[in-house]
This record gives C-alpha cells, structure tokens and sequence, in this order.
C-alpha cells in the first residue's frame, strides 16, 4: 500500500528564484533515486506539495521537509494509504506570475487528483485552483 502526504507552506522571503528552483530541483533528483512520486509546486511566495510512496519514508521524508527552514506555515492537508499512486514520477514546477492563468495547466495537475477518495479530491482541487489562478 502507498501512502501520500500533502501539505502547502510559505516560502522564507528572502529566497531568490535561483533558489527556489533549486529546492524543486533537488526534491526531483532525490525522489526520483528512491521512488518517491508526487508534485511540487511553488506560486507567488507558497508551496504546494504531494510525496507519495513507501508509508515509512514518506512520513520520514514529511519530517525532514518540515524542518527545513527555507519554508514555514507548514499546513497539512492529508496524510492517509492510497491503492495506487496518481503521479509516475516526481514533478516540480515553477509557477511564474505570467503563467498563473494557464488553466491547461491546472487542469493537468488536477487530474492527478482523481486516485483520492471524493471529499480530499474536492479540498485539494479547490487549494490548487487557489494556489495556481
Ligand atoms: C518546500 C520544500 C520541499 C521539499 N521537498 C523535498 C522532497 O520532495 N524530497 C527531498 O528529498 N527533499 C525535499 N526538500 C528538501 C529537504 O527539506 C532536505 O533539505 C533534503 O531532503 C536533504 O535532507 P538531508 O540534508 O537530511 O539529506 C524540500 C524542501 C523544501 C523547502
């Protein structure tokens, strides 16, 4: 069984973009090496992510993340077993100002939602429409 975790928070203020594309960077290469799948997202000053994979390691990797400092306001939106994962890899995406209205691409990451169980799906769906347009 998988298990997922998601969470938005707030990115420290003083991070350039340079470093902000490099968290997103890492979290795909580190992720990638150990099968972890999901999304990360960042917008205007916030981040939004999915870990999903191993029960164990996700929590592991959910503490890790949460005690990074180049982020904080950590909210929680679900942690719970999934039967089967939505993501086949690890995405990250930098959201700039210009792209926030391309709902195309909203659309696309609201399709990974559909392995959540109706009422998670309807929160989370509602916080990327937020987060992204
Ligand atoms: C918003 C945010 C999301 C992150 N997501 C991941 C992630 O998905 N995977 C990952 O390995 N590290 C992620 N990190 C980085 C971890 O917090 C941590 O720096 C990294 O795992 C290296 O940890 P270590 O020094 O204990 O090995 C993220 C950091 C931030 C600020």
């Amino acid at each position: 069984m998988r298990y997922a975790i998601s969470y938005v928070s707030t990115a420290k203020r003083s991070l350039s973009e340079t470093e902000i594309r490099q968290i997103l960077d890492d979290s795909e290469i580190n992720n990638d090496k150990q099968n972890i799948t999901g999304l990360l997202l960042y917008s205007e000053g916030n981040f939004f992510q999915i870990i999903e994979g191993n029960q164990q390691q996700i929590i592991q990797l959910y503490e890790t993340i949460k005690d990074d400092s180049r982020h904080y306001n950590i909210i929680k939106l679900f942690g719970k077993e999934i039967q089967k994962e939505a993501f086949d890899g690890f995405k990250s995406d930098f959201i700039s100002a210009d792209a926030r209205y391309s709902s195309d691409r909203l659309q696309n990451y609201k399709r990974y939602l559909e392995v959540l169980d109706k009422p998670t799906k309807n929160a989370v769906a509602n916080i990327l429409k937020a987060f992204i347009v």
